[in-house]
């Protein structure tokens, strides 16, 4: 069984992946942490407390960053999210249960520390968190079991950038957390938008999870469709890419991708901010240290398929 804390900026595809951990047997899903992305972090971490009541998880909900550690705001994707990150669900403030009183960082240092060798940390927001967690204790680099991180774009000659020609919105928000996670000593599995624009919830595949899938198939119906006229308006798709929920794949089934091996940086500044560059070939520079960076795995293919069908059936 695979420990997972999911650090997530809740948001449509965040909670289809939190509610995928929570239903599959092979996570135990001991923490949600929360950060500022999609949403403002008061407003994901309103919805990460709404959905343990409203399920009943057992996951403690630990309330992170509000921004990023050097760049300015970017500010809620509210054209992709909504005003308060479910689309048109609005999750009701006055909830009776609370977060944990640590900030997430401190939460996530704690659970490390309390379980060496045995906690994932799966990353599907900016990577504000987990940066400041390697700051305070960097010593938990070693005590970690494996870093999966949805974000970043590498196919660089398509330009497959999200919110920008090069950047992918979870790295764009904070390039700076993003350098520090990829080149910790520690092992990260990186999902990016080479893996996640190649799976695709269509409209009816969401229409048959509602049928399927009683009150949870409902929900996520429900937040869906302002995520799907989004696509629709803005991307040209009847659909959605998955996102989020491809990492949550990767830790239940990492034989559903193949994965690249070398060390990965970040761009901090300038018009390619955010961009993931990754050195995969043997090639000697006379100019770069990447050599001494950890070597950490991007994933370059996805079974589609096989991927729809886990979620579908874990639904
Ligand atoms: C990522 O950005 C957010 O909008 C999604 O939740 C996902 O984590 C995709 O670029
Ligand atoms: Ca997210």
């Amino acid at each position: 069984i695979n420990k997972i804390i999911l650090d997530t900026d809740p948001g449509i595809d965040d909670a289809m992946a939190i509610l995928f951990a929570e239903a599959h047997p092979a996570i135990e899903l001991k923490a949600i942490t929360t950060v500022y992305g999609n949403a403002t972090i008061e407003n994901g971490t309103n919805n990460a407390l709404f959905l343990k009541k409203k399920y009943g998880f057992k996951a403690d909900v630990a309330q992170g960053a509000s921004k990023a550690i050097v760049r300015e705001p970017v500010g809620p994707t509210v054209v992709v999210h909504g005003e308060t990150g479910f689309g048109d669900v609005h999750a009701p403030t006055e909830l009776s249960i609370t977060a944990d009183p640590r900030p997430a960082y401190q939460y996530i240092i704690d659970a490390v520390k309390a379980e060496p060798g045995e906690i994932t940390l799966v990353a599907v927001g900016p990577l504000t968190n987990l940066a400041l967690a390697l700051d305070a204790a960097p010593e938990i680099a070693g005590l970690v079991k494996e870093v999966v991180v949805m974000g970043g774009a590498f196919g660089v000659n398509e330009h497959r950038g999200n919110v920008t020609p090069y950047a992918e919105a979870n790295i764009h928000d904070d390039p700076h957390a993003a350098d520090i996670v990829f080149t910790a000593p520690w092992p990260v599995v990186v999902i990016g938008l080479d893996v996640t624009e190649e799976s695709f919830f269509s409209k009816d595949y969401l229409d048959q999870l509602r049928d399927d899938a009683a009150e949870v198939g409902q929900f996520i119906w429900d937040i869906s469709r302002y995520y799907l006229k989004f696509y629709s308006e803005k991307v040209g798709l009847e659909g959605c890419h998955v996102h989020d929920p491809s990492a949550i794949a990767y830790v239940i089934d990492p034989s559903l991708f193949t994965l690249r091996k070398g060390p990965i940086r970040v761009v901090t500044d300038g018009p390619a901010e955010g961009m993931t560059i990754q050195k995969f070939d043997g090639r000697i520079h006379s100019h770069d240290d990447w050599e001494s960076k950890t070597v950490q795995q991007v994933g370059v293919a996805v079974k589609d398929e096989a991927l729809l069908k886990l979620y579908r059936e874990t639904i």
